[in-house]
């Protein structure tokens, strides 16, 4: 008999209404982990599609953005739980966000500790959005865990921009997946990284034409399996049962961009609604850095 072995995957029981959130499908990567593991949960998802791309955004315009939006999102859509699947937003506006809600929000941190210790080269690649790459979470993160690593970084929107249109049908060529990730891997050292860390929700959709494009063996670690835990963690005990299955929410109307709902609709969200965020269309247009 085949000896597969099947480690401790344990599907959780739990109940109630989560929403997950990211700028663009990025955190439907996140999604997708939650609903596995938690399969009687009612996973609902939000996109903030009038502001994406976050990754070139400045501080300034994330911070005045995300806890309003969070709020508006939540006041509509009522979960036991909010998820911020998204690093570039985490990194920067957590606690905002936290401040505004009376609900557990869980955040996505890079996942440099498991990296770190995956490692055996002792070089480990992060590749994030620019945003993320430069805030001063990030720089704590790979001190407290990563002290005795050398940590090459590469922030890229090209990447955002591939993985978002790979998700939504279009043919990405794994030429461009190289020519985006090279960077990490021509840096002094890079030829040593054996261990990267996707520290945007959104890479996790090409991890196999990463893979397929890096210049050697190198494994892609994300954070992805982790939230779903801390989600079923953080939910309020005796939560009710609210409906499995979820719908969709963007901030901008989605019939202007029908591939995004298309998407979205794949990942089984079928309905996808407008969350109108007038004053916040105001300030939707990118900010220059
Ligand atoms: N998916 C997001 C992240 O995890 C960001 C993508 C973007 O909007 O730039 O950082």
């Amino acid at each position: 008999m085949t000896d597969f072995q099947f480690t401790n995957f344990a599907p959780s029981p739990a109940r109630g209404r989560v929403l997950v959130f990211d700028s663009g499908v990025g955190g439907l990567t996140v999604a997708e982990e939650i609903r596995a593991l938690g399969p009687a949960l009612g996973v609902h998802y939000a996109a903030d599609s009038g502001f994406f791309p976050y990754g070139d955004k400045s501080d300034e315009a994330l911070q005045e953005r995300l806890p309003r939006v969070a709020k508006l999102l939540c006041d509509h859509v009522r979960p036991d739980v909010f998820v911020i699947a998204c690093n570039t937003a985490s990194t920067l506006a957590l606690e905002d966000i936290r401040a505004v809600l009376d609900i557990p929000v869980v955040g996505t941190v890079p996942a440099i500790k498991p990296a770190a210790a995956f490692s055996e080269t002792g070089t480990i690649g992060l590749l994030a959005t620019p945003g993320t790459i430069r805030r001063a979470y990030t720089a704590r993160l790979i001190n407290e865990f990563a002290g005795d690593r050398r940590v090459i970084m590469h922030g890229s929107i090209e990447l955002v921009r591939l993985a978002e249109a790979h998700a939504r049908g279009d043919d990405v060529p794994i030429e461009a997946i190289a020519a985006a990730q090279a960077p990490l891997f021509e840096a002094p050292g890079g030829d040593q990284i054996d261990t990267v860390v996707l520290a945007c929700t959104h890479f996790p959709l090409v991890r196999g034409q990463l893979i397929a494009s890096a210049p050697h063996g190198v494994s892609y670690v994300d954070s992805g399996a982790a939230i779903a835990r801390q989600t079923i963690r953080v939910l309020p005990p005796e939560t009710e049962a609210r409906g499995i299955g979820g719908s969709a929410y963007l901030t901008s109307p989605p019939e202007e961009s029908p591939d995004l709902a298309l998407v979205l609709r794949r990942y089984g969200f079928p309905d996808v609604h407008l969350v109108a965020l007038d004053p916040i269309a105001m300030t939707s247009a990118p900010i220059a850095l």
